[in-house]
């Protein structure tokens, strides 16, 4: 799979109506392409307003195909039908305790709390202080003060609040990292982009009492996992 290409940085003009209209064309876009197929997830993206967690330099940029920087080390907000191809094979619904390695920009975490619900969890781990606090001002920004936000090492999953229904991993690792296993319920589902063979494949796994099934969906391009279970000691 070929890298992408991030478009320049400039400063932005488009307003609120300009974006309202690519969201709505975004969706239909998405559900064209197959990617988004439930009401519930078509709503909370409908409803997370993708600008407002976006550096403003890359803000007019918010509805294209392709991953935006983010304050901090090697971190972007990514591409919009990512958020789709992550949660609609996960199953995520309402009532879920959900977590979230990879907090980046936050949008990921408040289309998630749009799909739990407040009967649900969301938990979202980032490694990188500076992405951190730009997601948790973006957070505190839109009215989701009900997210527990950690900065750490998500690798090692976070055990305070498991066993958690689904798992997300939104950067590459070298294999699914241990603890997010155990941390996942039985029934529970993990998606993540792997790296076998110097391609990354985006992997779903079910656990199912002592067994663990997985399935590759298709190949994909994240930044890397840093920390203990990092790729190659990144
Ligand atoms: C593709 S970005 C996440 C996109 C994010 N879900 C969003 O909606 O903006 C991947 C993120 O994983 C973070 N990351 C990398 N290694 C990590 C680790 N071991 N634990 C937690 N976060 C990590 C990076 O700092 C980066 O913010």
């Amino acid at each position: 799979m070929q890298g992408w290409t991030i478009p320049l940085p400039r400063s932005p003009v488009k307003l609120r109506d300009e974006f309202e209209k690519e969201r709505a064309d975004k969706l239909r876009e998405l559900t064209d392409w197959g990617y988004l197929v439930s009401d519930r997830i078509r709503q909370a993206m409908q409803k997370v307003p993708r600008e407002n967690f976006i550096p403003s330099l890359f803000r007019d940029y918010a509805y294209t195909e392709v991953p935006l920087p983010l304050p901090g080390k090697m971190a972007t907000i990514s591409c919009p039908h990512s958020y789709p191809l992550f949660y609609e094979p996960l199953g995520l619904d309402r009532g879920h305790r959900f977590l979230e390695v990879g907090l980046g920009s936050g949008y990921g975490t408040a289309i998630a709390r749009e799909i739990v619900g407040s009967e649900g969890l969301v938990v979202s781990i980032d490694i990188d202080p500076v992405t951190f606090e730009f997601a948790r001002e973006n957070l505190e920004v839109a009215g989701y003060d009900d997210t527990v936000l950690v900065l750490g090492d998500g690798g090692i999953g976070y055990p305070e609040f498991s066993p958690y229904d689904r798992i997300c991993v939104t950067a590459a690792c070298s294999g699914i990292p241990r603890p997010l296993i155990e941390q996942l319920c039985t029934g529970g589902r993990l998606i993540a982009p792997v790296v076998e063979q110097g391609t990354q494949n985006l992997v779903l796994l079910e656990k199912r009492g002592k067994q663990i099934r997985s399935k590759v969906i298709c190949e994909v391009l994240y930044v890397p996992l840093r920390g203990e279970y990092g790729v190659d000691g990144v």
